[in-house]
């Protein structure tokens, strides 16, 4: 089988976003500490790009779930596999996702943090598919890129865990 990747965002238009981003964070959380929280494994690289370019401090945790298996089509079922290791009670919380697709994974994780009161919770998405929209509970704060309704892989996100470590996000076509 041989996929074909073919450009959607390049590398300096992410980056270029990405910092434009960080500074529109750095002023709404001026002063504060922001405790970045980043969803495994698919928002990594852009949650290391991002902090690296914040001006606030910042605390970090991890929270890895999965809602796809290996495959393009969603199993609409969210499982928690890794939870946080610091509570969140009383902290200012950014929630650093890939992708908002149909909305259940970050639905199920906005759920889940709040459960613990934090003092606020907001989300960044790096990419958002509105067409795909099926849970319309979760509105991010901040989002980088809207997109349309095409499978991409790049800058973290995978196909059957592959193709994360591109530079730039394309659109995958797999082939026989
Ligand atoms: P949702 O729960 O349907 O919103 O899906 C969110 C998750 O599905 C993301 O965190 C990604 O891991 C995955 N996902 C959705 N669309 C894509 C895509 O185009 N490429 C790779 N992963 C995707
Ligand atoms: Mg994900």
């Amino acid at each position: 089988m041989k996929d074909t990747i073919e450009v959607m965002i390049s590398e300096a238009t992410i980056q270029k976003r990405v910092l434009e981003l960080a500074e529109e964070i750095s002023l709404d959380y001026k002063g504060l500490t922001l405790t970045l929280i980043c969803v495994l494994k698919g928002g990594v690289i852009f949650f290391s790009d991002l902090s690296r370019r914040l001006q606030v401090d910042v605390e970090m945790d991890f929270i890895d779930v999965s809602s796809y298996s290996d495959s393009t089509i969603s199993s609409g079922v969210v499982r928690i596999d890794k939870d946080l290791e610091r509570p969140i009670t009383g902290k200012h919380v950014l929630l650093v996702e890939d992708i908002l697709d149909t909305g259940q994974t970050l639905s199920r994780l906005v759920r889940h943090l709040s459960a613990q009161r934090p003092k606020s919770l907001k989300v960044c998405t790096l990419l958002d598919k509105p067409e795909r929209r099926v849970i319309n509970d979760v509105a991010p704060e901040y989002i980088g890129f809207s997109i349309p309704d095409k499978f991409v892989v790049g800058y973290g996100l995978d196909y059957a865990q592959k193709y994360r470590q591109l530079p730039y996000i394309g659109v995958l076509e797999t082939r026989d």
